[in-house]
């Protein structure tokens, strides 16, 4: 039997992905996996304490092993969401091209400051100006999403059921 694509959400910081994510799986009746989550689980400690003692290289170090183990396993046919970081490396984006199908869901700088306003787990947003940290990290990485991304969906007005419900019509 041919094994269905995982499929994979990318996108910034506060774009939904978590929750989006789990409302497709729900929908399809497939597995899902915060990578975020995974790495959390594999580090047995949470995502600040692999900043501040790691730093963010060894950070993005353990979100490649997740992502190639994720994809190397035969399980597929799941639903992941990843961090907002997760095209930074050029490796990332080789295997998420050639593994899933992947879905960027697109925030404004506005609206991913509204969504991530509400929590302080996200070390790269302690560092300084939050609007301008997103700013500057968009800047990079928008074109990153687009260039893994086989759907991309607008999320800025969207409640996120009728978000997930967009990309189950696209799929
Ligand atoms: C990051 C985003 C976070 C998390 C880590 C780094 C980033 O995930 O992976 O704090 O580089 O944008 P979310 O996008 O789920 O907040």
């Amino acid at each position: 039997m041919i094994k269905a694509p995982n499929i994979i959400l990318v996108g910034p910081m506060g774009a939904g992905k978590t929750t989006i994510g789990r409302l497709i799986s729900q929908s399809m009746g497939k597995e899902f996996y915060d990578l975020d989550k995974v790495i959390e689980d594999n580090a047995g400690a949470d995502i600040p304490w692999i900043f501040e003692r790691e730093g963010e290289e060894g950070f993005r170090r353990r979100e490649t092993q997740a992502l190639s183990a994720i994809v190397q396993s035969d399980t597929g046919d799941c639903v992941f969401a990843t961090g907002g970081g997760i095209v930074m490396r050029e490796e990332n984006r080789d295997i998420l091209r050639d593994n899933a199908l992947v879905v960027y869901l697109y925030a404004s700088v506005a609206q991913q400051l509204y969504r991530t306003s509400k929590s302080n787990h996200r070390p790269l947003l302690q560092t300084g100006d939050p609007k301008a940290i997103l700013k500057k990290l968009f800047e990079v990485r928008d074109p990153l999403y687009r260039e893994v991304a086989t759907l991309i969906i607008e999320t800025d007005a969207r409640h996120p059921r009728s978000v997930a419900n967009r990309v189950l019509d696209a799929i």
